[in-house]
C-alpha cells in the first residue's frame, strides 16, 4: 500500500474547520454517534445514573468517569459485534459532584467525602462492554455476558514477573507482594496478538498523600514525584499515604494485561515491562515469531521503551502465552545526532546496573526502572505519550505531546525545539528489524501553526489551514496502514484558536506531513481512544473531560466551571445534567469504510 500511495491524498473526506464551540463535529458524510457515557449502567441489574444522587456501589456497576484507551475485540471473529475495553483514567471532582466550586487545587480536600472519594475509585478503571451494529448504528449492551467493571476500589490484581513477591511490593494487606486491589490512572494501552488488553497506568503518583521526607526510599520517590496529592484518597484509605504504607507506590505504574473474554479472570500487572509513567503498550510481531512491546513514559523528559519476549508467540493456542511478557529484555532508547537510535538493555549486573549503585536485582532495575535507564544515558523526550507500530511498513510512531521546560542548551536532533509547546511526532524506521539493538528514526512532523514563523512548525505544504494540529496525545493506524492522531492540548487550546480532535496524517509519498482534521471536541474537552475495528468501518473515539480544559479562555463563559455551571452539557444538553465523558461510534453514511 504505501509505497505506491506517490501524491495521492489517501485519506477520500472533506476536512473540517479549526474551532471550538460546546459540541463535537465530523466530517460530512459520517455519522457520529454517542455510544455510551459515563454513568450509563453496564449489568441487567445495574441502577440508571443519578448525578444528584451517586453511590460508589451503583458507579461500579456503571461505565466509568474521563474515558481514554479503547481497544476492540471481536466477538466470534465478527467486525460488527465484540467488545471495547476502555480505560477511565481520572476523574474531575469540580464536574462530577454538585457542589464543589470549581477544579480542587492539590493539597486542598476541604468539600471531598469518603463516600465521594469511594465514588471516585469506583469511577476509575477500566470497564469491558459488548458492542454491536444494528441498522447501519453502533449501540453498547446492557447486560453483555461479558461486560466488566475492573476498578481500584474492589479488584484484585495479580503481580507477576521478576518483581513478584520481592519485599519492596509487600504491605500489611498484602504481606505476600503478589496480589494489589486495583489499577490506577490507565491511559492508553494496546491489543496482543493472542486477545488480551494491555492497560496502562500512568500518573500514579497523584493518588498518594503524606511525608516524603521521613521514607525509607526518598530519593527513589522523587524520581516518581510521589506523593503527588492530587486527590484525597490518602485522607481516607491508609494505602493511599505513604507514611502509613511506605511500599504501596511501588505497587503501582505497570502494564497491565487483561483477558476480555473471561469475566472471572484476574488481571496481571507485568513487572518485566517496567515501572513508570506508562502511557501505552503497543504490540508487534518480531522477524523471529516474538513480540516487541513499544512504550513511552509521558514525563518531560523521560524516555522511550521496547520489551522484546523471550520467547515466540504461539498463534494456535492463545492460552500458551499466559506467561509471555514475564520473560523477556526490556530496553531503553537512546537517539543520536545521526539518525540513529540506540536501544540499551535495562539488565541487572550489567554496566551500571549493579549493587554497588543501588540495584541489588533485577527487581531492583524495574522497580527502578527511571533510575536504571538514567544511569544507562537514555535520550530525555518531549513527553513520550502514545506509540503505535504500522505493520504495513514497520514504522512506528512516537508522539511527543510538548515539553515547554526544555532550554536552548537541551536542543538535541530528537527533541528539535527550546520551548516545545506544540509537540512533534518521531517515527522509528525499522524495516521489521523489531529485535535489533539499533534502527534509524526521523521527524514526521513539528507541530504547531506553520503560518507563525515563531512557531518552528514543519509539515508538508499540501496542509490546509485547518490540517495542521498541536499536542499529539493519542495514535492508531487503519487496517490500510493510514495514521490519524488525536490531541489533548491541555489548557492552551486557546494559543492555536482549536478544540482537540482527530487529524489524518500522511506518513508515506509525496503527501508524507500532511495532516488532515476529521473531528473536534466540544470545549474543554481532550480527544482519546481512537479505535478502528479491523475492517475499518468503524472508528471508536473517546471524548474525555467535556467541560474542563481552558474554559477561562471560552467566550461567554465566567472560566469555572463546575456540576452547576460547566461550560457545555455535551453530550446531553439537559439541565440539572452535568457533562459526560462519552465514546462516540463513527460510520458512514450508507455503509463503508471510514477516511
Ligand atoms: Fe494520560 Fe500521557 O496522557
Ligand atoms: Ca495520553
Ligand atoms: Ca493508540
Ligand atoms: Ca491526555
Amino acid at each position: 500500500i504505501a509505497a505506491d500511495s506517490g501524491s495521492l491524498d489517501r485519506f477520500a473526506f472533506d476536512e473540517i474547520t479549526h474551532g471550538v464551540d460546546t459540541t463535537h463535529h465530523v466530517a460530512d458524510g459520517y455519522n457520529a454517534d454517542i455510544l455510551i457515557r459515563w454513568g450509563d449502567p453496564l449489568f441487567a441489574e445495574a441502577p440508571t445514573f443519578d448525578p444528584h444522587d451517586q453511590s460508589a456501589d451503583a458507579q461500579e456497576r456503571q461505565f466509568g468517569y474521563n474515558n481514554d484507551y479503547v481497544g476492540f475485540v471481536p466477538l466470534e471473529g465478527r467486525f460488527d459485534h465484540g467488545l471495547l475495553v476502555v480505560n477511565h483514567e481520572y476523574t474531575n471532582e469540580e464536574l462530577m459532584f454538585p457542589g464543589l466550586p470549581g477544579p480542587l487545587d492539590a493539597h486542598d480536600f476541604s468539600g471531598m467525602t469518603r463516600e465521594m472519594v469511594e465514588i471516585e475509585k469506583a469511577a476509575h478503571g477500566v470497564s469491558v462492554v459488548e458492542v454491536k451494529r444494528e441498522g447501519g448504528r453502533w449501540r453498547y449492551i446492557q447486560g453483555g455476558r461479558y461486560n466488566r467493571r475492573i476498578t481500584p476500589r474492589s479488584t484484585e490484581i495479580a503481580i507477576a514477573g521478576p518483581v513478584a513477591g520481592h519485599d519492596r511490593v509487600k504491605t500489611d494487606a498484602d504481606p505476600d507482594g503478589r496480589t494489589v486491589i486495583g489499577t490506577l490512572n490507565n491511559c492508553a494501552g494496546g491489543v496482543t496478538p493472542w486477545g488480551t488488553i494491555l492497560t496502562c497506568e500512568e500518573n500514579f503518583h497523584g493518588y498518594f498523600l503524606g511525608d516524603a521526607e521521613s521514607h525509607p526510599e526518598k530519593d527513589k520517590l522523587e524520581r516518581y514525584g510521589v506523593p503527588g496529592h492530587s486527590y484525597a484518597w490518602g485522607d481516607f484509605d491508609r494505602r493511599f499515604d505513604i507514611s502509613r504504607e511506605p511500599n504501596e507506590p511501588n505497587r503501582f505504574g505497570w502494564v497491565v494485561e487483561i483477558d476480555p473474554m473471561d469475566p472471572q479472570s484476574t488481571p496481571v500487572k507485568r513487572t518485566a515491562l517496567g515501572r513508570f509513567k506508562h502511557e501505552g503498550a503497543a504490540s508487534m510481531l518480531t522477524e523471529d515469531g516474538r513480540l516487541v512491546v513499544y512504550m513511552g513514559d509521558d514525563q518531560r523528559f523521560d524516555y522511550v521503551y521496547k520489551f522484546v519476549s523471550r520467547d515466540v508467540v504461539n498463534h494456535a493456542d492463545p492460552a500458551a502465552n499466559r506467561d509471555l511478557l514475564d520473560h523477556g529484555t526490556l530496553y531503553v532508547a537512546r537517539f543520536d545526532e545521526d539518525g540513529n537510535v540506540d536501544w540499551l538493555p535495562l539488565e541487572h549486573g550489567d554496566g551500571p546496573l549493579t549493587e554497588e549503585n543501588g540495584f541489588a536485582s533485577q527487581a531492583d532495575v524495574l522497580i527502578d526502572t527511571r533510575l536504571a535507564a538514567d544511569a544507562l544515558g537514555a535520550t530525555p523526550m518531549d513527553r513520550p505519550e502514545d506509540v503505535e507500530g504500522n505493520p504495513a511498513t514497520g514504522d512506528v510512531y512516537i508522539m511527543l505531546t510538548n515539553n515547554t521546560e526544555r532550554t536552548e542548551s537541551q536542543v538535541d536532533a530528537a527533541n528539535p525545539r527550546e520551548d516545545n509547546t506544540f509537540g512533534h511526532i518521531v517515527e522509528i524506521i525499522t524495516d521489521g528489524q523489531h529485535t535489533a539493538t539499533q534502527n534509524r528514526w526521523e521527524v514526521l512532523v513539528q507541530c504547531g501553526n506553520p503560518a507563525d514563523g515563531e512557531v518552528g512548525a514543519m509539515w508538508n505544504p499540501a496542509t490546509s489551514d485547518d490540517g495542521w494540529f498541536a499536542a499529539p496525545d493519542n495514535c492508531a493506524v487503519d487496517a490500510r496502514g493510514r495514521l490519524w492522531v488525536t490531541t489533548d492540548q491541555g489548557g492552551s487550546w486557546s494559543k492555536t484558536g482549536t478544540a482537540d480532535g482527530v487529524w489524518a496524517l500522511e506518513t508515506e509519498g509525496e503527501r508524507r506531513g500532511t495532516g488532515k482534521m476529521f473531528f473536534r471536541v466540544p470545549v474543554g474537552a481532550e480527544m482519546c481512544g481512537p479505535c478502528f475495528t479491523p475492517d475499518d468501518t468503524a472508528f471508536f473515539v473517546a471524548v474525555q473531560h467535556p467541560a474542563a480544559d481552558g474554559i477561562e479562555a471560552f467566550e461567554g463563559h465566567d472560566g469555572r466551571s463546575s456540576f452547576e455551571n460547566p461550560a457545555t452539557r455535551w453530550p446531553d444538553f439537559h439541565d440539572g445534567m452535568p457533562p459526560r465523558p462519552s465514546l462516540v461510534s463513527i460510520t458512514r453514511k450508507g455503509g463503508g469504510t471510514i477516511g
